[in-house]
């Protein structure tokens, strides 16, 4: 069905079920092409529900075979059974067993969704309507249900897992054998499962705070054994964290994961079962960055996390998503924050949520946290949901404070166990567990926007008075005209031009706890016994998913770059003057000047490298990350010229590296590690901030750096400097750069994981030559467009990582991403999908490219057939 003709979901017309399924007893004879799955489903009716209703159970393109109610065959006119939907006209009102037989085909599967084979592993992706693609059923997640799944296979798939615990297997007739897994936890059907191949596996056992064995697994292909080794250690630490900081223990006897190179998302928390993207589990020295890891331990922690937030309690319908994606998001990243540095864990996080969320909720595909209605479902698992939703958890643990937040979290569970839960029974647990109202900070949930804070302040040195007022705006956005005020909790400080940290006074005792709450359009304070001129530090470790508009100068932002206490303004305050630099220098290219960078940034850093670099590696190296092209297009906001923004970076970056030449080399040779690797937050710190010393260096002295890249990529010992050196390289258009890619293919020639790598790179390269490259790529043997992981490297990467290229002047990148959208859309609407979101910020371009990309995506819309899912977001993007 097409977006324009398919029924809009509304939050208001939810309903529950007018039958329950207690238990479902699954037998699946899994076969390449003719999978039979017979689904036994004890029914009731639903004392909320409409008594005497129809039954009508969800299908996607299902072959029905049989249908028997309480053992006996069903009458012809007692039911009715199409690809979409199997009715059963007049259930009985007492409970009742419906059997139904359905043949699927796993090999065809090109969707992805359901039961399909990755690499010839049978696998399962039921989130979020995947269950209906293997057997008709109440395919909604407030439906729960114990599941007891038989799997029954050939010998040349001795591996059988589902949900739960192991009940049983043997052998049976014709070499066939089966297994039968038993999860005693109610869980809705996209929690479920299963795996079916021929694969190696880790394994170790994991004692739970209360002294349970629970054997733990990680399954990947033949051969790459050792590569799962990182991903097994990072879910011990994930289970033991979670009991130490959330007070929750695992409930099973085992948790498996297996790692499959076929995947739409990351990976998914299947009771039990957890299946992932082998991206997000695969890892060497040899064959992983240090990013990767971090990657692969935050994924691997947030599909455990899920397990209590998302599966003991589940949503009670996917407009309550973040219930479980946004809070486990937040819980991954504190894991990570205590595993790592939490500064730096900060700052990427707010550097991912701002080039993630921030174009989105400023775009057209703008929505709340919480949406009110949606056409598919598919198209919601956003950054809003995620990252913005994991901000308000942020938002929510500083208004009610620490201590309130855990004791709020501990009523959640203890009182939502085994239910499919709501933002408002969530936000209810606060509020009694705190005592306070939080019925203006649920307005987070349903406005969407950034707001805009803007912060005014005067000194008056007779009174010693410091008048700070802040204001809040947020800009309307698709179906939400009017804004209101959010809660907006400040944290603040401020810092006298001396470099101290001045102490908080004010009469009313506003700014206890260093947090300022803003909930209204505008709130002054007046901060008493201010020794000296303050320079305000706000919004403190990022305290509010918000827009900060400072009046402050350039100098004053130096004051807090050289000595704001809080970690997180400091690397802001860099990053700000960095940014009006850029801004200033593009604005100076579009006057037909040239660019000036002005001293002061080049000797605060040059003095910042000085006393931190070899103290933080890992905080300099995101100080001297400057703000990308995305973050300056984001900062102008409309009439973006690439290009512009492009060479003002490049200059200012090349006058940096001029400036900084000699700390930098010297750097850079300080920071070479001689001992064995680790993946460690220490080496790693250092290896990320060589790299960008390198980069630096380079911007600032061509062929000086690329000497030392090419030295550095031959002497490599680790993913991370090969690839660190080569993405140097990459940038310098020669003969260097293409052996070097040459040289990096035939190492890894026979690793997609990695290949990935060298395409994403090469489509990154911002160069006109860019586009031919990539289309070339297209037709290599390594690079497959029913392969998602290979699509989002090489088209992946040009669309959202190559501003300039993607946004041609021509139009050249613009149409030949909509060529591969529209013929990738046919075999994988979701990746297809995902891919259009591309678009998104068209409408802040100059007049020229915008048309461009407003053609491409009218053709698009044009096109026939469309997946529902590639229609929704360009007929939203359009509008
Ligand atoms: N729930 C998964 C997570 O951990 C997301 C996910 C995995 C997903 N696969 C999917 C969502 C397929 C939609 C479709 O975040
Ligand atoms: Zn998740």
């Amino acid at each position: 069905m097409r977006a324009d003709n398919a029924p809009v979901i509304r939050l208001e017309d939810y309903q529950p079920t007018d039958y329950l399924i207690d238990t479902v007893s699954l037998a699946i004879g899994l076969h390449p092409t003719e999978t039979r799955v017979t689904a036994t489903l004890a029914l009731r009716p639903n004392p909320a529900g409409h008594a005497g209703a129809s039954l009508a159970l969800d299908g996607d393109e299902l072959v029905f075979v049989s249908a028997a109610l309480d053992g006996s065959p069903l009458a012809a006119d007692a039911y009715t059974a199409s690809p979409e939907k199997f009715v059963l006209h007049r259930p009985p009102q007492q409970p009742f067993t419906l059997t139904i037989e359905t043949c699927v085909n796993p090999t065809a599967n090109t969707k992805l969704m359901g039961l399909y084979r990755s690499n010839g592993t049978y696998c399962t992706q039921c989130e979020a309507d995947g269950f209906r693609r293997i057997t008709y059923f109440l395919d909604r997640p407030d439906v729960l249900s114990v599941y007891t799944t038989r799997i029954e296979a050939d010998a040349d798939t001795p591996l059988l897992l589902g949900n739960g615990n192991p009940a049983e297997a043997g052998a049976l007739a014709d070499g066939r054998h089966f297994a039968v897994w038993h999860d005693p936890f109610p869980k809705p059907s996209y929690l479920f499962a299963i795996v079916g191949g021929d694969l190696d596996h880790v394994e170790d056992v994991f004692t739970t705070a209360s002294g349970r064995k629970v054997k733990v697994a990680v399954y990947v292909e033949r051969g790459k054994r050792e590569r799962a080794r990182y991903a097994l250690d990072a879910l011990q630490r994930a289970m033991r964290w979670d009991e130490e900081v959330f007070g929750r223990e695992y409930d099973l006897d085992v948790f498996n994961i297996v790692a499959v190179s076929a995947f739409n998302m990351g990976a998914m928390e299947n009771k039990g079962l957890n299946i992932f993207n082998d991206k997000y589990v695969l890892a060497s020295a040899d064959t992983a960055t240090d990013s990767d890891y971090a990657n692969i331990e935050a994924v691997i922690a947030h599909e455990y996390f899920h397990n209590w937030t998302g599966n003991r309690i589940t949503c009670r319908d996917w407009f309550q998503l973040c219930l479980k994606e946004g809070l486990t998001v937040f819980r991954d990243q504190e894991f990570s924050s205590d595993a790592r540095s939490r500064p730096v864990k900060r700052i990427a996080d707010v550097r991912v949520l701002r080039s993630a969320q921030f174009p989105e909720d400023a775009g057209p595909l703008a929505h709340p946290v919480r949406p009110r209605a949606y056409k598919e479902i598919n198209n919601f698992y956003t950054a809003t949901v995620y990252e913005k939703g994991a901000e308000l958890i942020r938002v929510l643990k500083t208004l009610v404070g620490g201590q309130h937040f855990r004791r709020g979290m501990d009523l959640y569970f203890e009182r939502h166990d085994g239910t499919a839960a709501t933002i408002e029974e969530f936000i209810a647990c606060f509020a009694e567990a705190s005592g306070r109202d939080l019925s203006a900070f649920s307005q987070w949930y349903e406005q969407a926007g950034t707001p805009r804070l803007s912060a005014r302040g005067r000194y008056d040195a007779g009174a010693k008075t410091y008048t700070l007022t802040l204001a809040q705006t947020t800009l309307p956005t698709p179906d939400q005209p009017e804004k209101r005020p959010m809660v907006i909790p400040v944290a603040l400080g401020l810092i006298g031009e001396s470099g101290r940290e001045l102490p908080l006074t004010t009469a009313d005792g506003a700014t206890d706890g260093g947090v300022l709450v803003l909930d209204g359009a505008e709130r002054t304070v007046i901060f008493t016994d201010v020794e000296e001129r303050p320079v305000p530090s706000l919004l403190r470790g990022f305290s509010a998913p918000a827009i900060l508009d400072l009046d402050l100068t350039d100098d004053d932002l130096l004051v807090l770059f050289a000595h704001d206490t809080d970690a997180f303004n400091q690397w802001q305050a860099a990053q700000t003057v960095a940014t009006r630099i850029i801004v200033r220098a593009v604005e100076a290219l579009h006057a037909g000047g040239t660019v000036q960078v002005p001293v002061g940034l080049a000797q605060a850093l040059g003095h910042f490298l000085d006393a931190r670099a070899l103290r933080d590696p890992a905080f300099a190296a995101q100080v001297l990350s400057l703000p990308g092209e995305a973050d300056i297009a984001r900062e102008i906001g409309e009439n973006i010229d690439p290009e512009a923004i492009f060479t003002a970076r490049k200059a200012v970056r090349e006058t940096l590296g001029q400036a900084l030449a000699g700390k930098l080399a010297h750097l850079y040779g300080e920071l070479a590690i001689d001992a064995p690797y680790s993946p460690d937050a220490a080496q790693a710190g250092k290896r990320a901030l060589r790299n960008g010393v390198l980069g630096l260096l380079t911007a600032g002295d061509a062929a000086r750096g690329e000497a030392l890249a090419r030295a550095q990529f031959d002497a490599a010992t680790n993913m991370t400097d090969r690839l660190g050196a080569l993405s140097v390289l990459s940038l310098v258009a020669g003969e260097a750069r293409e052996a070097a890619l040459q040289a990096f293919y035939d190492r890894y020639r026979d690793d997609p994981l990695v290949l990935d790598k060298w395409f994403a790179l090469q489509a990154s390269i911002p160069e006109a030559g860019t586009l031919e490259r990539v289309k070339r790529l297209l037709s290599h043997p390594a690079f497959s467009l029913s392969n998602p992981n290979r699509t989002r490297a090489l088209i992946g990467s040009f669309a959202m990582a190559n501003l300039t290229q993607f946004a041609r002047a021509d139009g050249a990148g613009f149409a030949f991403v909509a060529d591969v959208i529209l013929q990738l859309d046919p075999a994988n609407p979701q990746v297809a999908s995902r891919l259009s979101t591309a678009f998104r910020t068209w409408k802040t371009l100059e007049p020229g490219r915008r048309a461009h990309a407003e053609a491409a995506l009218r053709r698009i819309a044009a096109a026939t057939p469309l997946s529902q899912d590639v229609a929704d977001i360009v007929t939203r993007s359009l509008a």
